[in-house]
């Protein structure tokens, strides 16, 4: 693909947009509950009649991309709640968003959207920490070492602030030339080890989080710049630079349009050792072949965890006139709609780590062939599940102005593996849940039992697992736990 095509023209963000967002996020405090993998896989489920649901159905997500504004767009957050898992802010992470000033960060714009997304049980995507575009004004006036010194600051106060609240991190964006060779840029004159200063600094600052590179046209597995990144993750993980996912942005426009070897690339990412994941997918006219196939490479790969579409709705794009996302402008699902959910609900792939398998590592290395199964300690009953062997401890994770966050972590303390587990809790008078995850509950106020949901009935011997939940309500008053009972 010699001729792959410039990304459409980037506009600048508009920062009336910024302060609206954060205006409206203004009271809002910061729950966290991203790290929480929402989606089991169990492919024999029916088929999903909402993205989300048709992507969990094999451990992947469906995503979108909201900007501020779209929180006073109910029409927006309609189909977002209805049909996303995943959201990742358009502009209001990026650095020219979070450090206008150097050393003055604001997240308030960030920060509403996190909440929102979250609230409407979605993890969250951070977008991005170090990019040659939408920098803060004052990274203009800086070089060498202190632009260095610059970004990692930045990546660590951007970070310190998200810790622990979100599922990947695009840390560079965009750092490639077409040509495969790097990308000029005033980041790229701070040293060719600009992009691994940038992932050690991340690692360290949250451990808790994915850490991608992210970028485009690189979805043609033959094209220069797709060997370029790939040789630099290569390279990464030969030498122990931490990476752990590659987002392919997969803009697809009228001259770079979906590669035949876009499966290729996706599984020779994947055999490095890294996720991969369609970051920003638009596709000019909503081509349903063009979507059906993106979709479906991603489906095919394992380590492909996701697809986010960059907006919902043509009229969200960066890209309107080219009518490229999923909905039209009165919020009506296009052709590529379903296009995405049939390709979605045929998977015949899961996402490593998401099986509702019983038969998940539990046992011994097949090292000792002819051997007799794991034996159990002396003494202990055959592993099953024993009444009463679980303990349920709460924490709170997060309190606002009406609100707040709770998770209940059962554990299991005995010596053999139990299956199924009851939890009680009493909420508070006025205290109402809002939203639960990784647990059924029965009731939402007063006396409220809530269980095991399918894929985490069982917990190991010395091994526990979490359930959390949002609560409505105006005090932060934790609830009563009781017994913890299994099965
Ligand atoms: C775009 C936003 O959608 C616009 O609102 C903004 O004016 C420019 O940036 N690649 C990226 C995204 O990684 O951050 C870009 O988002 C689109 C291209």
């Amino acid at each position: 693909m010699k001729d792959a095509p410039a990304q459409p023209k980037r506009r600048r963000s508009g920062r009336a947009r910024l302060l609206l967002g954060g205006v409206c996020a203004a009271a809002i405090a910061v729950s966290s509950v991203a790290l929480v993998n929402f989606a089991y896989a169990d492919l024999s489920g029916p088929p999903g009649t909402t993205l989300k649901a048709a992507a969990e159905r094999s451990g992947r997500y469906f995503g979108a991309a909201m900007g501020g504004d779209r929180l006073n767009d109910s029409g927006f957050l309609t189909i977002a709640n209805r049909e996303f898992d995943m959201m990742t802010a358009v502009n209001e992470m990026k650095p020219d968003a979070t450090e206008p000033n150097s050393g003055q960060f604001t997240f308030t714009a960030g920060d509403a959207i996190y909440t929102w997304a979250t609230q409407h049980g979605m993890r969250v995507r951070g977008h991005t920490l170090a990019w040659h575009a939408q920098q803060p004004r004052f990274w203009a006036g800086l070089s060498g070492s202190s632009l260095r010194t610059a970004m990692i600051e930045h990546i660590n106060g951007v970070m310190a602030h998200y810790k622990g609240k979100l599922a990947y991190w695009d840390v560079v964006n965009e750092a490639f030339a077409e040509n495969g060779s790097r990308r000029q840029s005033n980041l790229q004159n701070t040293g060719n080890d600009w992009i691994e200063a940038a992932f050690r600094t991340a690692r360290t600052a949250d451990p808790s989080v994915k850490l991608c590179y992210n970028d485009y046209n690189i979805e043609n597995w033959t094209y220069a710049k797709t060997q370029g990144v790939y040789n630099m993750i290569k390279d990464f993980k030969t030498r122990g630079v931490p990476i752990d996912c590659v987002g392919l942005q997969t803009h697809f426009t009228g001259g770079s349009s979906l590669p035949s070897n876009f499966q290729t690339t996706l599984s020779s990412f994947a055999a490095l050792g890294v996720d991969v994941a369609l970051t920003e997918a638009d596709v000019t006219n909503a081509s349903t072949t063009q979507y059906a196939g993106l979709t479906q490479a991603c489906a095919n790969v394992p380590r492909c965890v996701g697809i986010t579409t960059w907006g919902i709705r043509d009229s969200d794009s960066w890209r309107g006139s080219e009518n490229p996302l999923l909905f039209d402008r009165n919020s009506n699902p296009k052709p590529a709609y379903t296009s995405v959910l049939n390709a979605l609900n045929t998977a015949t792939t899961t996402v490593p780590g998401t099986s509702t398998s019983p038969s998940t590592p539990v046992s011994t290395p097949p090292s000792s062939p002819s051997s007799s199964p794991p034996s159990s300690p002396p003494g202990s009953p055959s592993a099953s599940g024993q009444p009463g062997a679980c303990t349920a401890t709460f924490r709170m994770v997060n309190t606002w102005d009406g609100g707040f966050q709770g998770e209940v972590t059962v554990a299991n303390n005995g010596s053999a593996t139990i299956n199924g587990w009851t939890v009680r809790l009493t909420l508070a008078g006025g205290q109402s849940i809002a939203n639960i995850w990784n647990g059924v509950n029965t009731g939402t106020s007063g006396a409220v039992t809530v269980r095991n949901a399918a894929y985490n009935a069982t917990v190991g011997a010395n091994a526990s697992t979490t359930f959390g939940f949002l609560v409505n309500g105006s005090t932060g008053t934790a609830p009563g736990i009781g017994a913890c009972t299994s099965p």
